[in-house]
């Protein structure tokens, strides 16, 4: 990773180049990455705020040869290579929010996005997008979002380089990545759940319209919230909300 590298100043989105470069053949591994963009993407159709040089805007291309069932353990993955490569260059504390959300502090750093193109049961190619605050002050991230969402810098006290982490990244993704395609999710779980936010902590679950309180235990093995109701059973979450 890292030995194709496709870098703009500015772009619409690095998420919309890498299907096009998909799209025309790029091999797995490509990576796109862009100081700025103008129209940056999260999930559930949310815009994700990408000003200048703030913070590491990149998409990569992903070929597994994996049944499409099992891309959302890809994003899992991605989310334990981001706490793991922010911890070391940084030494803030980061806590991974189920499904995918990187917080420090109980507000949200980083995010995932994962657009997968398969046909039948073939992926034919995945873009992974990775948007990670990292130099706004405050007053830098939209007023709407204050509340929610953090940088590094703000949790940290200090500004960072921003090549160090991306380093770091494709260190780590290299690693854990030729692991989950040689061996699966196992490993990667037990790491998710050693970041894993609010674990062994109470929450309330939303689902159907009802709620009930829960205790968070952690993954199943298939990437799935394993929770435990107050009469003792367990219960594996895949879709419902969690009231944090
Ligand atoms: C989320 O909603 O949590 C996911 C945010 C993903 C943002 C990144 S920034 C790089 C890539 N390009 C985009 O347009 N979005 C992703």
């Amino acid at each position: 990773l890292g030995r194709n590298i496709v870098h703009y100043p500015e772009i619409s989105s690095t998420q919309k180049i890498g299907h096009q470069l998909a799209l025309e053949g790029a091999a797995e591994g490509t990576v796109i990455i862009a100081d700025q963009q103008t129209e940056g993407k999260g999930r559930m159709g949310r815009k994700w705020h990408s000003a200048k040089n703030e913070g590491i805007w990149m998409s990569i291309i992903l070929r597994p040869q994996i049944i499409p069932q099992l891309a959302p353990q890809i994003t899992l993955m991605t989310a334990v290579i981001l706490a793991k490569a922010i911890e070391t260059v940084t030494e803030v504390s980061p806590a991974i929010k189920w499904p995918n959300d990187i917080f420090i502090n109980n507000r949200k750093t980083a995010g995932i996005l994962t657009e997968m193109q398969a046909e039948q049961d073939e992926i034919q190619y995945i873009v992974l997008g990775i948007g990670i605050n990292v130099n706004q002050s405050r007053d830098n991230l939209p007023e709407d979002i204050q509340k929610i969402a953090t940088s590094i810098k703000q949790e940290s006290g200090k500004q960072w380089r921003l090549v160090p982490l991306i380093q770091e990244i494709f260190i780590q993704f290299e690693q854990k990545y030729e692991t989950f395609l040689q061996k699966g999710f196992t490993d990667i779980k037990e790491e998710w759940e050693m970041y894993g936010y609010k674990i062994g902590e109470q929450v309330r679950i939303s689902s159907n319209k009802l709620t009930y309180p829960a205790k968070l235990i952690g993954l199943e093995t298939d990437g799935a919230l394993k929770v435990q109701k107050q009469d003792g059973s367990t219960e594996s979450i895949y879709s419902a909300e969690i009231l944090w």
